[in-house]
């Protein structure tokens, strides 16, 4: 046991308080940031003649031994310490002596844990921002080969109307271009330093938060100590962040393990990305799609965890904080790990062009179309509806496509067609006739495709 405190104390801590209390086992993963926070901290005391410039060049000079030493694997974070904050301390007083006990004035572990966690968040959020990229990047690259590849499109899991891969591919870069943004948001509402907030109510000390707040890359001080020391909104967003990019690559996911059943065969999931059966020696699973669709279920869970716990929280620091920790570092590294890897099951997935193409043809995607070019001939939609209806039907009994249906068929239920039919519901016309913004025709797609060209350059 090795604790910061004990001075009031007139007895040992029992080793399984002590156990249950400490959060080194999960909080050492943020050593750098309490590290990088200490220096801030040394400089702005020592600027403001708290220190002297030689405590503050014994203690910087320790603060960055002891991260080059864990970097490099020869020190190890003793789990002897009760947190990370008193590992670092110890430590430094252990190489450096005397100065190193002046590291903490007019510091509480409240304000320093608020800051480690705020500095480990924003660069994790960060790196899932860059792994948004990459994915936004494997889309439109999928998007550009796919301009002409038909397919159909679904409502309730029917096929409904034809569209493009591209078109397809386009709904989930839209989602994942909000999920950016909304990291974004997240990170600038973040942008506040906490550091100086003390336990609770500030310090006596002529502190310069500005400073600090500078040096670490902030926008400016927390203005309330209470809730610098007790906010834990900005994890609470990340997370709801997460949990609708999770929803976004779980319904991906979905589609995928779709498409690569052996009905659809829309897609074949690269030998790298799928796994195989120990008994079934034909098989090839999608697990990774699977997978990525049940940890879901954990990232919703973070949300839910961290929401229930600070609910009844009264201002300001309380031990149920300490909670935030594991709940956010696993849903970071579980998005993390899903985006990367559904990233490149993407890449390297095969799109089946005919299969796709074929099953649009054979779904009667085009019935629509049928009934709007009756209405161009004069007949009321309605009508041209329940017309379009009864061919639907007699194709069903014979088994074909509606271009399959000879002409006279056509013309027995409605004089109106001519031999124009067949052009105009071809899957290229059906298609390429929807140019409406947002809408899969060749030329709308040319144009959003050249907008998220510029979107992707300012990302
Ligand atoms: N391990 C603690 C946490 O994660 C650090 C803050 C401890 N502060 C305190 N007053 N006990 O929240």
């Amino acid at each position: 046991m090795a604790q910061l405190w004990g001075g009031r104390f007139t007895k040992e801590t029992d080793q399984l308080v002590y156990d249950f209390n400490a959060s080194i086992t999960f909080d050492r993963r943020m050593y750098e940031e309490d590290i990088e926070g200490s220096l801030a901290h040394v400089k702005m005391l020592a600027r403001q003649g708290i220190l002297t410039e030689k405590e503050k060049e014994e203690i910087v000079a320790g603060l960055n031994g002891i991260l080059e030493d864990v970097k490099a694997g020869r020190l190890e974070i003793s789990e002897q310490y009760e947190d990370i904050h008193s590992f670092v301390e110890a430590t430094l007083t252990d190489r450096i002596g005397e100065p190193g006990k002046k590291l903490h004035t007019g510091r509480s572990r409240n304000d320093q844990v608020a800051l480690d966690m705020k500095l480990y968040v924003r660069k994790e959020t960060k790196q899932l921002d860059a792994l948004l990229k990459e994915m936004l990047e494997a889309l439109l690259s999928i998007m550009e080969e796919h301009v002409d590849t038909y397919m159909p499109g679904f409502t309730h899991l029917q096929k409904a109307q034809p569209i493009t891969l591209a078109h397809h591919m386009g709904a989930y870069f839209e989602m994942f271009r909000r999920d950016h943004e909304r990291l974004g948001d997240i990170l600038k509402r973040m942008n506040t330093c906490p550091l100086g907030s003390g336990a609770l109510a500030g310090t006596t000390y002529p502190l310069d938060r500005q400073y600090t707040a500078e040096l670490l890359g902030f926008e400016g001080p927390t203005l309330n100590s209470m809730d610098g020391v007790s906010d834990r909104d900005y994890l609470l967003e990340l997370l709801s962040a997460l949990s609708i990019t999770m929803m976004h690559l779980s319904r991906f996911s979905e589609e995928v393990i779709i498409w690569n059943s052996n009905e659809y065969q829309f897609v074949e999931i690269d030998d790298a990305y799928s796994t195989g059966s120990s008994i079934m020696p034909q098989k090839k699973n999608p697990d990774i799609a699977e997978l990525v669709r049940g940890k879901t279920g954990r990232v919703y869970g973070a949300l839910q965890a961290l929401l229930v716990s600070m609910k009844g929280i009264p201002l300001a620091y309380n031990k149920d904080m300490q909670e935030d920790k594991e709940w956010a570092f696993d849903a970071i590294d579980t998005v993390q790990h899903c985006l990367a890897l559904f990233t490149g099951m993407l890449k390297t997935m095969r799109f089946k062009k005919d299969r796709m193409e074929n099953s649009a043809k054979h779904g009667f995607t085009n019935a629509t179309d049928a009934a709007d070019y009756l209405v161009n001939h004069g007949v009321a939609f309605r009508d041209a509806h329940g017309i379009v209806g009864r061919l639907v039907l007699l194709c069903i009994e014979k088994g074909i496509a509606l271009d399959e249906l000879p002409l006279e068929e056509y013309q027995k239920i409605s004089p109106a067609f001519q031999e124009d039919i067949y052009e105009a519901i071809s899957l290229g016309t059906c298609v390429n006739k929807r140019v409406t913004t947002g809408a899969p025709g060749r030329d709308a797609m040319l144009k959003t495709l050249e907008l998220y060209h510029k979107y992707m350059e300012q990302y």
